[in-house]
C-alpha cells in the first residue's frame, strides 16, 4: 500500500531497530529506509540480518545489520556504538526484539518466564540505556536543543488477561499480575514498585523515560501495543487458527492488521508529525481491545 507520507519525512535520520530483521521489524525497518532514513538492525541470527540487509539495500536503503542478544549488556553497548561508527548518529531507537512461546503457567519453568521477562522488558530498558547518550540534545551529532525519539514496541495482552502468555503479558505489560504470587516475585527482583505491578513494564518504562528523558534531554519515548497481526511469527505461532477465526467474528474492523499498519504507526511517532507526542502508547488494533461479543 501506497504510504500517506511524503518520501522524505526521516530524510537523514538513523535509526536502529532490534528484531528489526523480521516480521513487524522488518516492516518498520523498510518503511524507516523507504522514507529517507538509515537503517542499523540488531538480531541475533546472523542469516536472518543478512537476509534483511541484502533486501534492504536492494531498495536502495543505506543498511546494516549488527549480530547481538538485547540481553547482554555489552552486546547493546557494541551495537549502539557500532551504529555511531558507520552511520555518524542515532536519531531513533526501536526495541521491536520480542521472545515468546505459548506455554500454561503451570508447565511454565521460572527460566522460560525469566527468558522472556529478560528480552522484552529488561532488554528494552538495556537499549534506551545504552543509546542514551547519544539520543539526548547535544549529543554526539545532535543540535544542543533537540534530542532524538524511542519507540518501544508492547502488546495489548495484558489488558485482560491472555491464555498461555502470562510470561509475555508480565513482561510487556504488569496488569494481570496480582493475581500470580510468582511473577510479581519475579517483578520486585528487578526493582519495581508495587505500583509499577498495575502497569505494563514495557508501557512503564516508556512512560517513565518518557517523563525522565523528555523532561532533561528532548528525547521522546513512545509505544505502538499492535493487535493481531497477520503474517508475523506471533499470529502464526502463538494463535491458533480457531482462536483466531473466533476473534475476527468480533472484532470492531473485522481484519487482521498487517505490518505496514504498525510501521504507519512508527513513523507518525518518529517523525515530526507526532513532535508533541511523548510517554503514549499507541494502541494499533482495529479496535479489538474495546471489543466484546454482540448479544
Ligand atoms: C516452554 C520454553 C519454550 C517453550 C523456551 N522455553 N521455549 N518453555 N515452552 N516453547 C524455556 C526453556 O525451557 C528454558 O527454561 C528457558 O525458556 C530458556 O529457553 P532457551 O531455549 O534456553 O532460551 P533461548 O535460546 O535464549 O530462547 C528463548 C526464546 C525462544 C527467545 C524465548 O524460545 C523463542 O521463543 N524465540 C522466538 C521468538 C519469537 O517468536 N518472537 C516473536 C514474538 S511475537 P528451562 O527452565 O528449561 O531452563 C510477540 C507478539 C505478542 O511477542 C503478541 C501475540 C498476540
Amino acid at each position: 500500500m501506497e504510504s500517506p507520507f511524503k518520501a522524505d519525512v526521516l530524510r537523514g535520520k538513523v535509526a536502529l531497530l532490534t528484531g528489526g530483521g523480521s516480521g513487524i521489524g522488518f516492516e518498520i525497518s523498510t518503511q524507516f529506509g523507504k522514507h529517507g532514513a538509515s537503517v542499523a538492525i540488531m538480531g541475533r541470527r546472523k542469516s536472518v540480518l543478512d537476509s534483511a540487509v541484502y533486501t534492504l539495500q536492494s531498495l536502495g536503503i543505506r543498511a546494516v545489520g549488527f549480530k547481538g542478544d538485547v540481553r547482554k549488556q555489552e552486546d547493546a553497548k557494541r551495537v549502539v556504538e557500532s551504529t555511531i561508527k558507520h552511520f555518524g548518529k542515532l536519531d531513533i531507537l526501536v526495541n521491536g526484539a520480542a521472545g515468546n512461546f505459548l506455554v500454561s503457567s503451570e508447565d511454565l519453568s521460572p527460566n522460560g518466564f525469566r527468558t522472556v521477562m529478560d528480552i522484552d522488558s529488561v532488554g528494552t530498558f538495556t537499549m534506551c540505556h545504552e543509546a542514551l547518550k547519544y539520543l539526548k540534545k547535544g549529543g554526539p551529532g545532535r543540535s544542543s536543543s533537540s534530542g532524538g525519539s524511542i519507540v518501544n514496541i508492547s502488546a495489548t495482552l495484558h489488558y485482560t488477561a491472555a491464555w498461555y502468555q502470562i510470561h509475555v503479558s508480565a513482561a510487556k505489560v504488569c496488569g494481570v499480575l496480582s493475581s500470580f504470587r510468582k511473577a510479581r516475585d519475579f517483578c520486585q527482583n528487578f526493582h519495581l514498585s508495587s505500583v509499577l505491578l498495575l502497569q505494563a513494564a514495557v508501557d512503564a518504562i516508556t512512560r517513565n523515560l518518557a517523563l525522565e528523558w523528555g523532561t532533561d534531554y528532548d528525547v521522546r519515548v513512545n509505544g505502538i501495543a499492535p493487535g493481531p497481526i497477520g503474517d508475523t511469527a506471533g499470529m502464526n505461532k502463538l494463535v491458533p487458527d480457531e482462536i483466531n477465526n473466533k476473534t475476527r467474528e468480533y472484532m470492531p474492523l473485522y481484519k487482521l492488521g498487517e505490518k505496514w499498519d504498525i510501521a504507519m504507526a512508527a513513523l507518525y511517532l518518529v517523525s515530526d508529525a507526532g513532535k508533541y507526542v511523548n510517554g503514549t502508547t499507541l494502541i494499533v488494533d482495529g479496535g479489538l481491545w474495546v471489543s466484546r461479543p454482540r448479544h
